[in-house]
Parts: structure tokens; C-alpha cells; sequence
């Protein structure tokens, strides 16, 4: 599928992007992509004109647009779990009827949204509270998309915080929950159960952990105790009243359900004025892509700028690199978002998949990252494609200074990996600083940047709300059209199910209950350790 974009790459890849920006002076306008007041800058990669039309030509070939329509209209486009795909329906509560099964689904999406918003008025007003008091703070016990997607917004959304503190407790380690706890009063802390399944491991046995914290400490589960799932009947098997659970369906998948109850620990923390704003700048966004050209698309854009990177190009990782620390997150959910939405090494039909499926996703906040890892960006043997993300202003009008260094780091790193500097310039500076013949070159070689290195930056005013939605729901369909041209499913995840099936059969090995007889040498010996170590 990839051979014409691979030719173009062999004619392209010779090229100096410096010199792209030299033959058409319009470059950066022509290479990037506004809506409204964001703006996708993808210049500074080697697309050409060509390659572009090549790139959207693919979404015409894999026929993008019927299958996005086809999420958005809830056809069962996740065909190994048989399941509609709607989180955009979250995000659009009073749009127009919309059957799944027969029903509508737009009345019980309001009335879930409307009790969300009622129960976290009570809270942040007081007026819920619990056996010491107003809710001072709240622990949403989930993990993966059920903790990464609040998590990362709740961070994200900082500046707007008027409610009680919120803390995250995802890890199955002991430690997370222990850490946490022991900072909280167990009387005024409200916990919330966020799983899908309300099975997960991990997040039953953190509850099991917390309602035990809850009544040693003289709390009352009954009243500080919610459930986010989709199970009625797990969660009442937990113990939680049916006026504490928030349900949602089957066709919202874990890392796409920041919209819905397993936000609703952020709209505690935001209020639900700020929550409406976060659901609006992603619907903003889900109409953009399902009705702006190819080229002026920016979920589009961005997943092609991925698809030439990682399918064609061959690069086996990328880089998000936040510029905005309360961004820093953003990297751990993207990973989840796209490696496990993507990462499948078969298509839709069982075939094996005859070229890569999408890379690996890493990052850090800048300027952090630059003092760990930007050495191997810059002179390492790999090429990384970079993602920047920078916001126009901070949060700080005070602290505007800080703001202007980080967007100066920010916009000179992207310029760095493309201009580089070559051995003529490095040996310019080492006869500067007084270096003469081959101790000049042996010093000079090491101060080359080979250049040249593709990166995107994604710029918007400021980190509200608003902008958070358009953010991540551009990010959630760059997914899908990449997921669309790879012609894999990217709503399963069947590849977590073998290391879970496997934990369940050492707990009993660990605990001394069962010989470890059938189980590998290296698995045996690593046992052996650990019991003899106390463990
Ligand atoms: O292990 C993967 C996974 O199934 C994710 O897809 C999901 O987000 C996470 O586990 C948590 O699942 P649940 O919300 O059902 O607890």
C-alpha cells in the first residue's frame, strides 16, 4: 500500500528541509493547518506537495470518510468486540436522535451529564458530605483510561481548580494507595470507583483497600463511596447504592471515556461549567474533522504526518513533547490512547499486517526533557520525529518571562533538529576557542548536528478548557485515521489479556498454594528469589 509514498520518500529524502523553506517562501502557511485558534505546523518535515497528495489520497483509498461516519453514526465499527464507537456522543448530549440497538442514546447521556453535574455541585457546595464534613478531598481509585484520561486533565486543567483536591490511585503496588492515604482524613475523603468492567484487578483490589481505610477511620462507605462503570451488577456486588453509580455503555472504550462519569472526578475538581467547555472544544473538533478537506483537516493532517513518518519513512518511534508542564501527562495517555489503540500486528480480516503498525509513542515536558534525552534526538543514529506542544501564553501573567523562555525553547529545539550544523561550522567555532588541525576536527566532529530531523508543533493560545477538548479529541481521531489507513481495529486491546491471565496463575505460585512445577525455567528461579527474599 505504501510503495508510490515510498518512491516519493527516495526522492525526497535527499533533500534539506532549510532549503524546502528557501523554494517556496509560503511554506509554513502551506504546510500547516488552522481551526479555529489552534494552528498544526507540519513544515518543518519533509512533505512535500506531492507527497501530500499522495498522503490524502490513502485516506481515499482506505475510504476515511465513510468509516468516520460510520463511527460517528454508531455502526459496530469495533468489529472483534461487536461494539459501536461513540465517545463523540459524550461530548454531544443534545445533538439529534441517535439509535444504538434501537434506542436513542442522546436522553440517557443528558440525564447521566445532568446528574454528574448535580452530584458534583453537592459536593463542591458542601452540601454532600461526608461523616467529618464537606468533602475536602477525592481519590478516584481506576487505571488506564480509567485513571489516565483524568489524571492527565485534572493536572492539565490546574488553574481552574475551586474544588476539593483530587488524587489519582492507579497502580496495584501497595505503595500508591499507602501514599496517598495516609495524607487524607478518612471521613472527608470521597472515593470514586472508576472501571468499566468494575472487575480490573488492580482498581478492586485499591477499592477493597480504601473501604477498608474508610471504616477504620470512623468513614462511612455508603456515603463516600461512587461507582463510574458499566456493570449494575458489579457494583452492587461491591456495595455501592444505586444513587452512587454513574453508568455508562459498552460502546465508550476505556481510553476514550475522559468524556463521560470517568471525567467526573475532573468536573469535581473544574466544576461543571469548566467540564461543559472541556465536552465543547472536543465536539468543536469532532466537527471539524467530519467536514473540513483532507488538507485543511488537522486530525487528518497530523495522522498523515504519522503515517509518513512511522509507515513510510520507517521511523519506529515519536516523540510528544509537551511544552507545558501541566501538560505532563499528555505523553503517558497518548501512549495508552495510541499504542493501544494501534499497536496490532493484524488487520481487520486476521491478516497478518504487511508493513508496521504505528510506532512507539514517548515524551516528557519540555524544557525538562532537553537536559535528559534531547542529546539522542539531536546527534543520536535513530531519527525521532518530535511533536511540540506549546501554548501562546501561561496561566501566570506575573511570571510572563518564564512563559517567553519556554516558547523560545520550545520553537528553538524544533529549529535545531532541522537546521543542525555541519562539520564546516563546528570547526568555524573550534578555531574560535583556539583548536588547530586534527585536534580541531576531532574536536569539531563531535559538535555536529546532522539536521535534518522531522518534527510537527502544535500551538494554542492557552491551556483552558475549551482548548483541552479540541486537544485531545484531535489526538483521539488522529488515532482513528491512522487506524483507518492501517485497516486495523483500534477499539480492542486483546494484547493486555495474556499477561492478566498469566498474573492470575502466579498469585497462587507466589503465595506458596501451588507447586510452580509447569512454568519455565526463568519464571521458577525469579519465584524461588522472591519467597526466599520474604516476598
Ligand atoms: O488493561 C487494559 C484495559 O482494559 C484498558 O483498556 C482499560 O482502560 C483498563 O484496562 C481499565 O479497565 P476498567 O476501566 O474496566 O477497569
Amino acid at each position: 500500500m505504501f510503495t508510490a509514498l515510498k518512491t516519493l520518500h527516495s526522492e525526497v529524502c535527499g533533500e534539506d528541509i532549510v532549503d524546502l523553506f528557501k523554494k517556496n517562501p509560503d511554506r509554513a502557511e502551506d504546510f500547516s493547518v488552522r481551526f479555529e485558534t489552534l494552528l498544526f505546523d507540519y513544515s518543518k518535515t519533509r512533505i512535500s506537495a506531492k507527497v501530500r497528495t499522495a498522503l490524502t489520497g490513502l485516506c481515499e483509498d482506505r475510504k476515511v470518510a465513510a468509516k468516520r461516519e460510520a463511527m460517528f453514526e454508531g455502526g459496530q465499527i469495533n468489529e472483534t468486540e461487536q461494539r459501536a464507537v461513540l465517545h463523540t456522543a459524550l461530548r454531544d448530549p443534545d445533538g439529534p436522535e441517535l439509535l444504538v440497538d434501537g434506542e436513542d442514546i442522546r436522553a440517557p447521556l443528558r440525564q447521566t451529564l445532568e446528574r454528574m453535574e448535580k452530584l458534583a455541585a453537592d459536593v463542591r457546595s458542601g452540601v454532600m458530605q461526608g461523616p467529618g464534613g464537606a468533602f475536602t478531598d477525592v481519590v478516584n481509585i481506576g487505571i488506564g483510561g480509567s485513571d489516565l484520561g483524568p489524571v492527565m486533565a485534572t493536572l492539565a486543567l490546574a488553574p481552574y481548580h475551586d474544588g476539593p483536591r483530587c488524587q489519582f490511585v492507579s497502580n496495584v503496588d501497595g505503595a500508591h494507595i499507602h501514599d496517598i492515604l495516609q495524607r487524607l482524613d478518612p471521613q472527608t475523603t470521597l472515593v470514586i470507583v472508576a472501571s468499566k468492567t468494575f472487575t480490573t484487578i488492580e482498581t478492586m483490589t485499591n477499592a477493597a483497600t480504601a473501604r477498608r481505610w474508610v471504616e477504620a477511620g470512623g468513614g462511612d462507605p455508603a456515603q463516600q463511596f461512587l461507582a463510574l462503570s458499566t456493570s449494575e451488577e458489579e457494583t452492587a456486588a461491591f456495595g455501592i447504592p444505586r444513587k452512587h453509580v454513574f453508568g455508562f455503555e459498552d460502546w465508550v472504550g476505556g481510553r476514550y471515556s475522559v468524556w463521560g462519569p470517568i471525567g467526573l472526578s475532573l468536573m469535581l475538581a473544574v466544576g461543571p461549567e469548566n467540564f461543559r467547555a472541556f465536552l465543547a472544544g472536543a465536539k468543536a473538533m469532532d466537527d471539524h474533522f467530519r467536514s473540513a478537506p483532507w488538507q485543511q483537516n488537522m486530525p487528518v493532517m497530523l495522522a498523515l504526518t504519522g503515517i509518513w513518518h512511522r509507515q513510510v519513512c520507517s521511523h519506529p518511534t515519536r516523540a510528544v513533547l509537551p511544552y507545558d508542564q501541566r501538560l505532563r501527562r499528555l505523553p503517558a495517555y497518548l501512549q495508552q490512547l495510541e499504542m493501544e489503540s494501534n499497536g496490532k500486528m493484524v488487520a481487520m480480516d486476521g491478516t497478518v499486517l504487511p508493513y508496521p503498525s504505528g510506532p512507539v509513542v514517548w515524551g516528557e515536558p519540555g524544557t525538562n526533557g532537553q537536559h535528559a534525552f534531547y542529546q539522542l534526538l539531536h546527534q543520536g543514529t535513530s531519527v525521532i520525529p518530535a511533536e511540540f506542544l506549546v501554548a501562546a501564553q501561561g496561566h501566570e501573567p506575573e511570571l510572563a518571562h518564564h512563559h517567553k523562555l519556554l516558547v523560545a525553547n520550545c520553537l528553538a529545539q524544533s529549529e535545531a533538529l532541522m537546521r543542525g550544523r555541519s562539520l564546516e561550522e563546528a570547526c568555524a567555532l573550534m578555531r574560535a576557542k583556539g583548536y588547530e588541525g586534527a585536534e580541531l576536527e576531532r574536536q569539531a566532529r563531535h559538535r555536529v548536528f546532522p539536521g535534518n530531523r522531522p518534527s510537527t508543533t502544535l500551538v494554542y493560545p492557552k491551556l483552558t478548557p475549551y482548548v483541552l477538548g479540541q486537544i485531545i479529541a484531535l489526538y483521539e481521531h488522529r488515532v482513528f485515521v491512522e487506524g483507518v489507513i492501517l485497516g486495523i481495529n483500534s477499539f480492542d486491546q486483546w494484547g493486555v489479556e495474556l499477561g492478566k491471565e498469566l498474573a492470575n496463575t502466579l498469585a497462587p505460585l507466589l503465595a506458596g498454594e501451588k507447586s510452580a512445577d509447569g512454568k519455565d525455567g526463568s519464571t521458577r528461579a525469579l519465584l524461588d528469589y522472591v519467597r526466599s527474599a520474604g516476598g
